[in-house]
């Protein structure tokens, strides 16, 4: 197989009139949700609930607007995370998600419902339970500060099937940008941004650069209904967006949004590294 970095703002500069309309109200759409939740399904080509909870109960104080993270402190606490996350975010190993650039807010929410075990995982829920609500905010202000490595999206043709005589990775790329509204499969970029990084305030959270191994198991999960988070704090849209998505979608997205990543950061890039695409 071969292989491809993709750059997010490239993508943008090479969308049509009607993606670059989307880009155009994501961030507008975003922070209008912040003040009117209603607001918010504007931004996707289909209509979806608004995923801002109404009340921070179960999340607890530390979630609401009161005291952000403190990175500094998070780094002396993220010390236990690297084993298997890597000390700045960008596990190397694929079973670990990375969690560099990741936002704040998304990170306390996981560590939370890993905590409250709203999302189970044998793993992760014994290292969540000790931490506390400024720990966990601590803890992701620090790998919010992290920059996210991109990884390479998978170049070669489809040989068979609706999708054959495309790259793999384009059948990923005309998702992610454009949709299928005829499927009610809105565009991944309405929320998480055309680089993939998504939005602070809703707490969708970046995806740029995430392993393609975890991507697939995520969306496998959404596309088979999971809702994480209980009552007020249930995040409905993943399950909605990925129900009609089929395996070889899942896939292409999911080595898209692998080497999907800002052009600024192509810049320093080594020169094997950028052999590597064709
Ligand atoms: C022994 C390995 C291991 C250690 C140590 C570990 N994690 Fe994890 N972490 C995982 C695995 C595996 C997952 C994926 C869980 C899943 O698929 O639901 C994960 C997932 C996560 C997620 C969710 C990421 C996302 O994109 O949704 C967060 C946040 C997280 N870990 C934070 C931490 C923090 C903070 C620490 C340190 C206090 C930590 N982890 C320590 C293995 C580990
Ligand atoms: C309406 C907004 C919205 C749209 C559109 C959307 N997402 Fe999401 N996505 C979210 C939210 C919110 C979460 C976090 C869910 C949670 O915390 O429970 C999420 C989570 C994810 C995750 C898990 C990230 C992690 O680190 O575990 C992946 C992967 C993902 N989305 C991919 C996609 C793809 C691919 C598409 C397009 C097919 C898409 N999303 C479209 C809102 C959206």
């Amino acid at each position: 197989m071969s292989l491809k970095r993709i750059l997010g703002v490239a993508l943008l500069v090479g969308a049509t009139a009607a993606t670059a309309v989307a880009i155009a109200q994501a961030p507008a759409a975003s922070s209008a949700a912040s003040s009117s939740p209603a607001a918010a399904p504007a931004a996707t080509t289909t209509a979806l609930p608004s995923s801002l909870p109404q009340s921070p109960v179960a999340l607890g104080d530390a979630h609401a607007m009161g005291k952000l993270g403190d990175a500094k402190a998070g780094q002396a606490k993220a010390g236990a995370c690297a084993a298997c996350h890597a000390i700045d975010g960008n596990s190397t190993d694929a079973q670990f998600p990375k969690l560099a650039s990741q936002q704040e807010r998304y990170i306390t929410r996981q560590l939370e419902m890993f905590k409250s075990g709203e999302r189970q995982n044998p793993i992760m829920q014994p290292m969540a339970a000790p931490l506390s609500a400024q720990d966990m905010r601590d803890i992701g202000a620090y790998f919010a500060s992290q920059k996210v490595t991109a990884g390479v999206a998978d170049d070669s043709v489809i040989k068979t099937g609706p999708n054959a005589g495309k790259k793999f990775y384009m059948v990923g790329q005309q998702l992610y940008r454009g949709g299928d509204p005829a499927r009610g499969i809105p565009a991944c970029m309405a929320c998480h941004g055309p680089t993939g990084a998504g939005n602070p305030g809703p707490a969708y959270p970046n995806i740029g650069g995430q392993h393609a191994k975890y991507i697939v198991e995520r969306l496998t999960a959404f596309h088979g209904g999971l809702v994480l988070g209980k009552g007020d704090w249930a995040k409905p849209e993943m399950a909605q967006v990925a129900r009609n998505l089929t395996d070889e979608e899942i896939q292409a997205l999911a080595t898209y949004v692998e080497g999907l990543h800002p052009a600024a950061e192509d810049a320093g890039k080594s020169a094997p590294k950028a052999a590597a695409s064709p």
